[in-house]
């Protein structure tokens, strides 16, 4: 690694979405929940809350869902997505549930009659306690073992998303032991990767997941799964990436999956009734972000199926996907309270503003990992103070503890504001940590004037239960 001045390189190292804001009070409305709004005093409400109360009540940092946004968002996609494939061979929305989960988030998703994805034997016992009607379940994983496939075929899950050869074979024991039939998703690796507007599409991934189609996996797991005593195979299923911002990497994924069922078809005479297009909608971080609504998204996917099913003679199998990020990420804000304050200067006139906060990479490590842009607003007051560029960090041991990487934050932010992070829904609370054995923050869901805590605040009593030394 070389050195450099800090000034020149740091200075010019904004991102260029980001502007200088006219207003420093205003909330950039896009980021935001449905009911997140600023008072005239410059506080921040939330579900008919303020986030004042809220702090009042269960400290900070804590993470704010928005209960109706959440709810919102699950039924839009459940809505539109039967609306767009109502013609064809209909559509079923699964929760992805790794993006954010309590058994009070599976009550809702319950109620609502939404379906949903896990990927372990952890998330299938939550969304179990939550009365989930195990049909409605797809259990997927790379490497599950024997003890968490045996709880979801006794559950009766509605499909398990099988990745590889030597786990159909397990599947296919553990069921004729339970006596049962295993419903059966192949994952299949494709040669498609997609990121927001890019996708890489070539005939291999050099990733663990799934069976590829270029190397013969995807046909010789089917020809198992067929034969193997105790599975049921209903259909391929990918998941191409993450943060997804257009249909094209869908289209593509859609070619592609769809030709597979139709050599399936045509090879085994078997019609193959479901397909799986996964997740990876994605949302708006940023001001620099702008995915394609859910219901173009919808109509566009549903456009495909039909075309190319058309073209490959096949009937339309019913699809499901899976969205996580883009249900529960916008509906979650996480608030902390402002620590210590640095202002360091840049070199050539510039300075920033390092705010530190009361979390850090603990409660979000998704900047610190993958680089992920955020943005902050200060939530407990209007200030007339003009903006300045700050980077918003944690209390944590490492120079990478941020949070916020760049933000416009009033001039006189102080010790004790708390500053409000939109979008930490999706992979902030189920990603977290205990480092410098901190704490994890608790989950409040607020609606109607209503605070309903979901996941109460770790404890050190927490913490040291599992140490037998203390
Ligand atoms: N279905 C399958 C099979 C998946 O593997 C995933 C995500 C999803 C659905 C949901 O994807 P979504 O709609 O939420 O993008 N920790 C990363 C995201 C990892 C996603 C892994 N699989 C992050 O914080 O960005």
């Amino acid at each position: 690694m070389t050195s450099h001045e800090a000034g020149a390189l740091h200075a010019a190292a904004t991102p260029v979405w980001l502007e200088v804001p006219e207003d420093v009070n205003a909330l950039l409305q896009p980021l935001w929940p449905a009911t997140a709004y600023k008072a005239d005093d410059g506080v921040l409400q939330i579900g008919g809350l303020s986030v004042t109360e809220i702090a009042q009540q269960v400290g900070t940092p804590t993470y704010v869902v928005d209960e109706a946004d959440f709810r919102g968002r699950a039924l839009e996609f459940a809505t539109q997505f039967d609306r767009a494939f109502a013609p064809l061979g209909g559509a079923t929305v699964h929760y992805a549930s790794k993006a954010l989960l309590s058994v009070g988030i599976a009550q809702w998703l319950v109620e609502d009659g939404l379906s949903v994805d896990v990927c372990s034997g952890g998330e299938l016992d939550m969304v179990l306690r939550a009365g989930m009607d195990p049909s409605k379940i797809t259990f997927h994983g790379s490497n599950k073992s024997a003890a968490e496939l045996t709880a979801a075929l006794e559950a009766g899950v509605g499909r398990i998303g099988v990745d590889s050869l030597p786990e159909i074979e397990l599947v296919s024991r553990i069921a004729q032991s339970l006596g049962v039939t295993a419903p059966v998703m192949l994952r299949l690796s494709i040669g498609i990767e997609a990121h927001t507007h890019e996708f890489i599409a070539t005939s291999h991934e050099d990733q663990k997941f799934g069976l590829s189609v270029a190397d013969g996996d995807a046909m010789k797991g089917v020809a198992q799964a067929l034969a193997a005593p105790g599975v049921e195979l209903l259909g391929v299923h990918s998941h191409i990436g993450s943060q997804i911002f257009d249909a094209r990497a869908f289209r593509e994924a859609i070619y592609r999956l769809v030709s597979v069922t139709a050599q399936v078809e045509q090879e085994h005479q078997v019609k193959l009734p479901e397909l799986g297009l996964g997740g990876g909608f994605g949302v708006p971080y940023t001001t620099g972000h702008d995915p394609l609504p859910v219901a173009d998204m919808a109509d566009r996917m549903a456009a495909a199926v039909e075309r190319e099913c058309r073209a490959s003679g096949i009937d339309v199998p019913h699809v499901t996907v899976e969205p996580g990020r883009a249900i529960a990420g916008p509906a979650g804000i996480t608030l902390y309270t402002v620590g210590t304050i640095k202002p360091i200067a840049l070199g050539g006139g510039f300075t920033r503003l390092y705010v530190s906060v009361d979390g850090g990479m603990s409660d979000n490590i998704r900047t610190a990992l993958y680089g992920a842009e955020y943005s902050a607003t200060l939530a407990s007051r209007r200030s007339a103070a003009e903006p300045r560029l700050s980077r918003v960090v944690g209390k944590h041991c490492e120079s990478g503890d941020i949070v916020v990487k760049d933000e416009y934050l009033p001039a006189d932010i102080a010790i004790g504001d708390l500053l409000a992070v939109p979008v930490t829904g999706a992979y902030c609370h189920t990603m977290a940590s205990n480092y410098n054995a901190a704490l994890r923050p608790p989950i409040v869901a607020v609606k109607d004037g209503l605070l309903n805590v979901l996941l109460r605040r770790e404890t050190m009593a927490d913490l040291l239960s599992r140490d037998l030394y203390a």
